[in-house]
């Protein structure tokens, strides 16, 4: 029995009602980013008819409700992830702000020469690429934990190369490609025993799934509001206090100062001190009513609703012919809503464009995980289909139906 309803909260989302391609749209590409409830888009209408002003700077009233808000969506964003205070939740544009962010800032002024940096083979780009740039400032050495059947984090590979006491070690929570959920707290634990600094690129978890910061123990958990049904532009940076206090800032301008003279300045208090210039105000207070929506589901249940649809999926596509990437059903309490497959004779690109033809939205490429894509799955590209609370298995079905369509077009033997 689903454990959501999914139907009335189909009713949510306007753009559920639309069509692609002449066909009802069937959207399944919630890992690139979410679809909003009409609650989201509310919020953000409301707040521009009705408190619209910039943050803490106007003693007006209008300005005075509008900072309100924002702090309010800051102690939703800080419950929903178990943090002790809004003090540790910054915002930023994004999830890749976020993690460049930490790598500037923090990395800078921790990274030496000769320090390693781990990261793993199932990293997206905004996991690697920010940690290639802070090795080469650094004169740090990169280095990757390797995975296990193409699916799962090597654990005695990550124990040998703990070994070098890496600085930092930064992993996703779930893989954007695999699904692949990693068990965030043995390897948060395994790392701090070398004294390293982690941090977790929690993008496609927090919208999906309970996640507690404090049982986490890393010291930075990123992920976006746009992934979670809110606007784009609004990215989380969660902070131990203790360690956001030791970070200097990375933006210098208005609002994160206490005090400026010609030649020195000092900081504001957190989180206001890595909040420099005018926020995505509009988009903060859309994202709060996003939190909000998807606290009033339960998190459990959203997760065990793309659980069972995942299951489902998998069991379907086995029996369609196509190899899907990541953990199988047998190990479906590590996967989650994201199945990326290949299909012998067809080209990645080639199978989204028939699933366009029948409205169904799917990603197709490396999706910003080049390295795992190119040299650990040996794929040039990849089909994904990625789920959310919205999605039900007849949608699974017209997509298992479109593969049929796929060796059709292209004329693929059995
Ligand atoms: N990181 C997003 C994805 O996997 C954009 O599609």
């Amino acid at each position: 029995m689903a454990s959501l309803d999914v139907e009335k909260i189909r009713k949510d989302f306007p753009i559920l009602k639309t069509t692609m391609n002449g066909k009802p749209l069937v959207y399944l590409d919630s890992a690139a980013t979410s679809q909003k409830p009409r609650q989201v888009i509310n919020a953000v209408a409301k707040h521009y008819k009705k408190t619209n002003a910039n943050i803490h700077r106007g003693i007006y009233k209008l300005a005075e409700d509008a900072t309100e808000q924002y702090i309010k969506t800051k102690e939703l964003t800080a419950k929903f992830i178990g943090a002790e205070s809004y003090r540790s939740i910054v915002y930023l544009r994004s999830t890749t702000e976020a993690i460049n962010a930490v790598a500037r800032a923090w990395g800078d002024a921790n990274v030496e020469r000769g320090d390693h940096i781990l990261i793993t083979e199932m990293e997206h780009h905004s996991n690697i690429v920010p940690w290639q740039l802070l090795a080469k400032r650094r004169g740090a050495t990169l280095d990757y934990v390797k995975l296990e059947g193409s699916k799962f984090i090597d654990m005695d590979d990550y124990r040998a190369k703990l070994q070098s006491r890496p600085k930092m070690v930064a992993f996703t929570h779930v893989s954007n490609v695999l699904g692949t959920i990693n068990d965030v707290e043995e390897m948060t634990r395994m790392a701090h025993e070398v004294d390293s600094t982690v941090l977790v690129d929690a993008a496609q978890s927090v919208p999906h799934m309970p996640v507690n910061v404090k049982d986490m123990h890393a010291e930075f958990v990123a992920f976006s509001s746009h992934k979670m049904l809110g606007p784009s532009g609004v990215g989380v940076l969660y902070g131990r206090e203790e360690v956001l206090e030791e970070m200097p800032p990375f933006h210098a301008g208005g609002d994160m100062i206490r005090s400026v003279d010609f030649q020195e300045s000092t900081w504001n208090e957190l989180p206001w001190k890595f909040e420099a210039g005018t926020q995505n105000i509009e988009g903060a207070i859309g994202f709060g009513a996003a939190i909000k929506y998807l606290k009033k589901l339960g998190m459990e249940n959203v997760r065990e609703h793309e659980k069972t649809l995942t299951k489902y999926a998998l069991e379907k596509l086995a029996g369609s012919g196509v190899k899907a990437f990541g953990p199988g059903v047998e190990e479906i309490e590590k996967k989650a809503g994201v199945i990326a497959f290949s299909m012998p004779g067809a080209h990645a690109h080639d199978i989204a464009q028939v699933f366009d033809n029948e409205g169904i939205a799917v990603r197709s490429g490396h999706h910003c995980a080049m390295p795992l894509v190119t040299k650990v799955l040996m794929q040039p590209a990849v089909p994904r289909m990625s789920f959310y609370i919205y999605n039900n298995e007849e949608e699974v079905d017209k997509a298992v139906a479109a593969i049929s369509k796929v060796r059709e077009v292209l004329k693929i033997k059995n």
